[in-house]
Order: C-alpha cells, then sequence, then structure tokens
C-alpha cells in the first residue's frame, strides 16, 4: 500500500469514528475498522511493517516514526472520541435520575388508636393507679361461670336480660365480663382481691345506634374484709369525674342484677344540661352509664370465701357507651367501622 492510500485509509476511519452517535456505533466502528482483520492492521500496518524490514538503514527512522504516527493518530482520535461519548451518556444519565428537591415530600399519615382502646386503657391506668390488678378471662365461656356461679342458675328469669350466642348446651360467647369475678375468686379463696377485666362481650341485641351485637365491658371488683357501699360510692364518684370532669355528680337507683345485692344502676348527671334536663338525657338531668352493686353472698361462698367474713363490691361498665357519651359519638357502628374520617378526629386526643 502506498503512502498516499494508507493517509487517505486513516483520514476515513477517523471520518467513521466522528460520526459515531454513541458507544455501540464506536465500538462497531473500533472492530471492523480497526481489528485484527481489518484493512487498516492486515493491509496498511502489514505493508509498512514489511518494508521497514526490506528498507535500508537510513530509512528504517524515518518509517519508524511514520508507522507510530499513523497508528497514534487513529488511537487517540479514538479515545478521543470514546471520552466525549461517555461523558455525554454520563450527562444524560444523570439528567434523567434528576430529582426535583423542591418537591412536597411524601406524608407518611401515622396511625393513632381507635377512640375505643383510648377510653379503654385510660380507664386501666386510673384503676393500675390505685392498685388493682388487671386480669382477663375467655370470650367463649362457660355456662358455668357466666351464669351459675353469679347466683343466676338455669331457667333463671334473669337469663332473659342477656340473650345469648350459644354453641353447644353449656358454652356459649359471653354476655359479659362478670365471669372473670368468678374465676380469679376461685384462683385465690378468701384473699382479698381488687381487680378490673377488661375486655370483648357478646349479646343477641338488636343492632340500633346504641347497640351492637359485640362491645366491650370493663368489670371491677374488690372483695375483703369491711367493704361497704360508701367504698363503691366514692370509687364510683372518682372513676366518673376522670371520666366526665370534676362537675359532674352521680346517683344510685335500685336495680337488679342477680349477682349483687343491693343493686344499682349508676346515673351521671349530664354533660350538657348538668341535671336540668334536656334532650341528650330525655328530661331526666341524668344518664345512665353502669350497673353496679354488693357482691351477693351466694356468689362469694360459692366462689369460695366466707361469705360472713368477707364482703365486697363489683360493677360492670359498657366501654362504647362511655365513650360516646364523652366524645359525643351518635352511633356505635364507628367504633367497629375504621372509617378513617372518624378515626382521624381522636389523633389530637390519643397525643395528649
Ligand atoms: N354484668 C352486668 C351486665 O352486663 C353489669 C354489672 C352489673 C356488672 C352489676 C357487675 C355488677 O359487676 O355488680 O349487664
Amino acid at each position: 500500500m502506498e503512502r498516499a492510500e494508507i493517509l487517505s485509509l486513516l483520514a476515513s476511519i477517523k471520518e467513521k469514528i466522528d460520526v459515531a452517535k454513541d458507544m455501540k456505533e464506536l465500538i462497531e466502528v473500533k472492530n471492523s475498522e480497526l481489528g485484527k482483520k481489518s484493512k487498516f492492521m492486515s493491509e496498511a500496518l502489514e505493508s509498512l511493517n514489511q518494508l521497514i524490514r526490506t528498507a535500508p538503514v537510513e530509512e528504517k527512522k524515518a518509517l519508524g516514526a511514520f508507522i507510530n504516527e499513523v497508528k497514534n493518530d487513529v488511537l487517540s482520535h479514538y479515545e478521543n472520541k470514546e471520552r466525549v461519548l461517555r461523558e455525554e451518556q454520563e450527562k444524560a444519565s444523570l439528567l434523567a435520575e434528576q430529582i426535583d428537591i423542591s418537591l412536597p415530600g411524601e406524608n407518611f399519615y401515622k396511625g393513632h388508636k381507635n377512640p375505643l382502646y383510648l377510653i379503654r386503657d385510660e380507664i386501666i391506668s386510673f384503676f393500675t393507679d390505685l392498685g388493682y390488678d388487671v386480669y382477663s378471662g375467655p370470650e367463649i365461656e362457660n355456662d358455668h361461670y357466666n351464669f351459675e356461679l353469679l347466683n343466676t342458675p338455669k331457667d333463671h328469669p334473669a337469663r332473659d336480660m342477656q340473650d345469648s350466642f350459644y354453641i353447644d348446651e353449656r358454652t356459649l360467647l359471653r354476655t359479659h365480663t362478670s365471669p372473670v369475678q368468678a374465676r380469679t375468686m376461685l384462683k385465690h379463696p378468701n384473699t382479698p382481691v381488687k381487680m378490673i377485666a377488661p375486655g370483648k362481650t357478646f349479646r343477641r341485641d338488636d343492632d340500633d345506634l346504641t347497640h351492637s351485637h359485640q362491645f366491650m365491658q370493663i368489670e371491677c371488683l374488690v372483695v375483703d374484709e369491711g367493704i361497704n357501699l360508701a367504698h363503691l360510692k366514692s370509687t364510683l364518684e372518682k372513676f366518673m369525674h376522670k371520666i366526665f370532669g370534676p362537675k359532674r355528680t352521680i346517683k344510685f337507683v335500685p336495680s337488679y342484677f342477680p349477682f349483687t345485692e343491693p343493686s344499682f344502676e349508676v346515673n351521671v348527671s349530664c354533660a350538657h344540661c348538668h341535671g336540668k334536663g334536656c334532650n341528650m338525657c330525655k328530661g331526666t338531668g341524668f344518664i345512665e352509664v353502669l350497673g353496679a352493686g354488693m357482691v351477693h353472698p351466694n356468689v362469694l361462698r360459692m366462689c369460695g370465701y366466707d361469705e360472713h367474713r368477707f364482703s365486697g363490691f363489683a360493677f360492670g361498665v359498657g366501654v362504647e357507651r362511655l365513650a360516646m357519651l364523652r366524645y359525643g359519638i351518635d352511633d356505635i357502628r364507628r367504633f367497629y367501622q375504621n372509617d378513617v374520617r372518624f378515626l382521624k378526629q381522636f389523633q389530637e386526643e390519643y397525643r395528649k
């Protein structure tokens, strides 16, 4: 190959390098134009190498310099182009990955407790601060604990007050948390007890705005020597003040529960009218919140206590009812529906 021909081949390779649009095309040029079998390598350089072998000594030096010049020229041209393409590639990918740091961040909504659990936990800590223990019992309960040990034998008309879900003759979903009283006393006969028992309860109530087939209760039981009605009254007063504020007055209204004697319904003065009578309290000035009484001697005896030595008080409170009265919630089903618009309203209450 003549020098002129070699130089024009060199120029055409450099041109191909120049027009390569990306690394892929550049590598293709490299393989086809500068590979072992390319015209440049196999003919141009080969012919120069042959020439140098046979050239007279005085020409060898100039020929060697020419070969190096040709090789370096094409190589540095290639490397320059490669650098330019890599820089372009990097710029393009940086541009593609660009994030707009002025965009508002993603806001995570922090969850919080359902108002039912807010009030349950508040009640639990109120009583544990007073030294009460917290117990739980099974939700699937035996008739024996749910009724019989609570002085409500088979065919007792008081069973009608708690229409129930039976699983078989003797097994039912507990209708109240009161069986935990019996379970606790039987575990430690003739021993003072101061306990509460929160949990789910079930009744075949017709579902309406204030009733649900499943609801939550908190049971309270205090048994010791010399426990009397004054203890019950002052405990309930403090409890109600804690939940509804210090201005409320409470009233005991005689009632009937088989497991207490005497038995009461506890009414709290209406938050709305402070006892004067309004729509909220149906004109009575008071709202019924829980059932209570002095533990029936039969219950003490059946649960392993000497009823002549020990006496006690007990009460059971519906947690939904307290929450509805405190927060002005109109429908019991709101607690269970997981509607975020409802639940969000208690965010502040939770943070307190
Ligand atoms: N267990 C009763 C109910 O669910 C409430 C109750 C009344 C509980 C009087 C008591 C009590 O402990 O002494 O209707």
